[in-house]
């Protein structure tokens, strides 16, 4: 394929790729359910680096589509109007490809509210700006098929409904692998979203189209999402501080195949976090090879249910701490944090704080100065979700 054809595959013009694995890494007896994709790139022309993030426009649940369709009192053949400007198709069709139909929109919300008289006069009481924080707490776990349901005397044809929903969006997941070493192949470790709430079992979007829904035969339409501002060092013999606690390992899995592959020099350190060494230790096998080769100079785990307290990877940061320390101040090592945002980023930067006020000899200020240096010269870098 020619360098001309390689920009034909954007995210306005997504390619059609081929699921090629789909492999459990979580263990039976696991509390989740983490998976490592691979999908192939063959013909295509795409090109990613490591930090980069692969897009995914997965497909609506057709079980849900159906249940809403049904509690619409339509047949999925009514025509609506569809995400994009001036097409029309199916309701059936709409709702499977083009429309988010799991977490309700404002508009949607706002239309239940006032067409509800009495049954919904709380919901009018709720969109009250001042108790914006009870709307909230309201709508945790409430999809619109719950309204649908809950709501039988409210009518809403299929065009009303249609033009209450919101564009449905590619998930981003960040690349496990190396086109060094896969020139092929882009490769995802995805923890696949289920959970209960009122009543009934929901499922992530795309997380659970890729698990449970693509068939052998099918597409999946994916673009790279480049990132420059998480690549790893240019210079090879820079030493890297990777935390990568859950799905946070997968860019990691990248770039030490891409560090392995250039050859680079610069030691390598990776902090990885997960609920039960037995069954949640992802990719074990390829991170102690590497351990085993020398490329991983340091590897330190943290698995949080394996003891009666919770153990996580800043409790390990924190124990490391001088060593840590050496490896930023002296050796001019960057640090990678991949993951959880809500909670774990927000602690490992703490941890970081205090490694710098404690072995740097610094106040907390002054702690907060040297990170927000760090930050400035590219050497603390994040990609949290
Ligand atoms: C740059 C970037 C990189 C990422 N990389 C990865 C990665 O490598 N691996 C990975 O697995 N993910 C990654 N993600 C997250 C990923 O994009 C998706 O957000 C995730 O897979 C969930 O998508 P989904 O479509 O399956 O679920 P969705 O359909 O989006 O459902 C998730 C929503 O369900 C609701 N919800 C979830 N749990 C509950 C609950 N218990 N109770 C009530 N409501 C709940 C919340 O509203 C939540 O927002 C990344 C995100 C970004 C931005
Ligand atoms: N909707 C869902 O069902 C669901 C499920 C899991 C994750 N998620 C979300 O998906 C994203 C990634 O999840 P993931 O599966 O990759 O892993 P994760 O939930 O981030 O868990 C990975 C490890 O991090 C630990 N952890 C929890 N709080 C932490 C903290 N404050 N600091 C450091 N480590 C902490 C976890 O321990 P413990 O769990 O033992 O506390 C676990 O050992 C997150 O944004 C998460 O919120 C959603």
């Amino acid at each position: 394929m020619s360098a001309e054809a390689a920009s034909l595959y954007s995210r306005k013009n997504p390619f059609p790729a081929p699921l090629a694995v789909n492999r459990k890494l979580s263990g039976e007896g696991s509390e989740k359910d983490t998976r490592h994709f691979e999908l192939s790139l063959t013909d295509s022309g795409l090109k990613y680096e490591v930090g980069d993030s692969l897009g995914v426009f997965a497909k609506n649940d057709p079980a849900l589509v159906d249940d809403i369709i049904r509690a619409l009192h339509a047949t999925g053949d009514e025509i609506v109007p569809g995400c994009d400007a001036g097409v029309t198709k199916p309701l059936r069709e709409a709702l499977l490809t083009d429309y988010q139909i799991t977490q309700p929109s404002k508009q949607f919300v706002q239309a239940v509210a006032e067409r509800g008289g009495e049954a919904t006069a709380f919901l009018r009481e709720l969109h009250d700006p001042l108790r914006k924080g009870d709307l909230e707490e309201y709508l945790w776990g409430l999809e619109y098929i719950d309204f649908l349901i809950d709501h039988p005397s409210i009518h809403f044809t299929s065009e009303e409904f249609a033009k209450l929903l919101r564009k449905l969006q590619p998930r981003l997941y960040s690349i496990a692998s190396s086109q060094k070493v896969h020139s092929e192949a882009v490769h995802l470790t995805i923890a696949v979203v289920r959970y209960e709430s009122h009543g009934r079992a929901r499922k992530g979007v795309a997380s659970t189209y890729l698990a449970e829904r693509v068939g052998s035969d099918d597409r999946v339409s994916i673009f790279v999402h480049t990132a420059k501002g998480f690549r790893p060092p240019e210079d090879g013999n820079t030493p890297i501080i990777m935390i990568g606690p859950g799905t946070g390992i997968a860019p990691f899995r990248a770039y030490l195949q891409e560090r392995k592959a250039t050859g680079a020099k610069g030691k390598n350190w990776l902090f990885f976090g997960e609920q039960r060494a037995q069954h949640d230790f992802l990719y074990e096998d390829e991170f102690k090879q590497y351990q085993a080769e020398g490329l991983l100079t340091k590897f330190d785990t943290a698995f949080s249910r394996d003891q009666a307290h919770k153990i996580y990877v800043q409790n390990r940061m924190l124990e490391n701490a001088a060593e840590i320390w050496k490896w930023i101040d002296a050796d001019g090592a960057q640090i990678f944090v991949c993951g959880d945002a809500q909670r774990m980023a927000k602690d490992v930067d703490a941890a970081l704080h205090k490694i710098i006020e404690t072995e740097g000899g610094k106040s907390p200020e002054e702690a907060a100065a040297y990170v927000e240096e760090l930050k400035k010269a590219k050497r603390y870098k994040r990609d949290v979700y």
